[in-house]
């Protein structure tokens, strides 16, 4: 009898062992973020987001109107918290956190995302938007839902595309009129293959730097511009050590909002639509608050003494746009239906 009951005793341990072990391991991320309680019937949740941007970049001021929206749209039972600025590490590092879903939501840049998903360097065709509403009104469209499917494949959901401001060329001397221009210019870029074949097709040195970097290296002289969007240039006081900004609108520069498919799978139907709301809902926002943050972050520079012209006629740039877009368009259908969409 004696040793029928430590038997028992030790079936019991190694069980709660096993048990406390499989919910470590179990991926889900409101376990990994503290959350997940049921209380009553009701399920609650502690969501964790990350980006790469500070806490004024409009992507940051997305997120936590996100995180109001979960929360309003839950009745109290979703909260989120916000990691700004790269705190979770890099954006592979998120990715890979994504997919084990010891994060649940990135806001990743379309640049980086370009180098996992050949179908994202559809956001880069050259001077394909005329201006950010141009880009933006192509968020909803069929190839643009392709991409964010796509994302399937890398063990995530894809939400939507926010965006920041268009980018335009920031130079220690001068303006652009033509390629001409930017030959043998040191030039920084993000990294992304579409991106870096357009600057090479135009015939500058193209370098891909991380942004921590970039102040420096315009004020040493190490790079002699870059290709920024506005609201990035204000906040991070770019023109301090460059003045020469000509409006290009060359490209546009989503985020792409993924959420961990780990995390998304133990949702019920009704809280996956909340999350589905709830994007949609701040990015419909954070798209207004990027446009209006075009005209008020020109207005800043153009304050703080920065020399603005405009590249009224990109002409001069035709061969290099139609290599890009030739080369593109072959590599991926859905590049080429976009493409079409944006000619539209
Ligand atoms: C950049 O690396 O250029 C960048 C990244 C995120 C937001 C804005 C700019």
């Amino acid at each position: 009898m004696k040793q029928k009951n430590s038997l028992k005793l030790s079936i019991l341990a190694i069980l709660s062992v096993l048990t406390l072990l499989l919910a470590g391991c179990g991926g889900g991320s409101q376990q990994a973020s503290g959350g997940n309680e049921a209380s009553g019937k009701e399920q609650t949740y502690t969501f964790k987001a990350t980006h790469v941007t500070q806490e004024t970049h409009v992507w940051h001021q997305t997120a936590l109107k996100f995180g109001e929206e979960l929360d309003k749209l839950s009745n109290g039972r979703m909260k989120l918290d916000v990691y700004p600025a790269s705190q979770l590490g890099p954006e592979k590092d998120m990715v890979s956190q994504l997919e084990t879903g010891a994060i649940d939501f990135g806001f990743l840049t379309n640049a980086y995302m370009s180098t996992r998903q050949e179908s994202l360097n559809a956001w880069f065709m050259p001077f394909a938007f005329k201006s950010l509403k141009d880009a933006v009104a192509v968020r909803e469209s069929a190839p643009a839902k392709d991409m964010l499917k796509e994302l399937e494949a890398q063990g995530l959901v894809g939400l939507d595309f926010g965006f920041a401001g268009n980018r335009h060329i920031l130079m220690k001397d001068g303006h652009i009129a033509s390629p001409a221009d930017l030959k043998g210019k040191k030039v920084r870029i993000i990294g992304s293959p579409a991106i870096q074949d357009f600057w090479t097709a135009i015939g500058a040195g193209p370098t891909a730097m991380p942004l921590p970097e970039v102040y420096t290296s315009l004020q040493t002289g190490v790079i002699d511009g870059i290709d920024i969007d506005l609201d990035a240039l204000v906040t991070e006081k770019y023109y301090e050590n460059a003045e020469n900004l000509t409006l290009t609108n060359h490209f546009t520069f989503p985020t792409v909002i993924v959420m961990s498919q780990a995390s998304y799978n133990k949702l019920s139907a009704e809280d996956q639509e909340i999350v589905k709301t709830a994007i949609k809902n701040a990015v419909d926002w954070g798209v207004q608050e990027a446009i209006n943050r075009e005209s008020a972050n020109l207005e800043t520079l153009k304050q703080a003494g920065v020399k603005v012209e405009e590249l009224t006629d990109a002409t001069s740039f035709e061969s290099m746009i139609k290599q890009v877009e030739e080369t593109y368009s072959q590599k991926s259908p859905i590049i080429k239906a976009f493409l079409e969409e944006t000619k539209k």
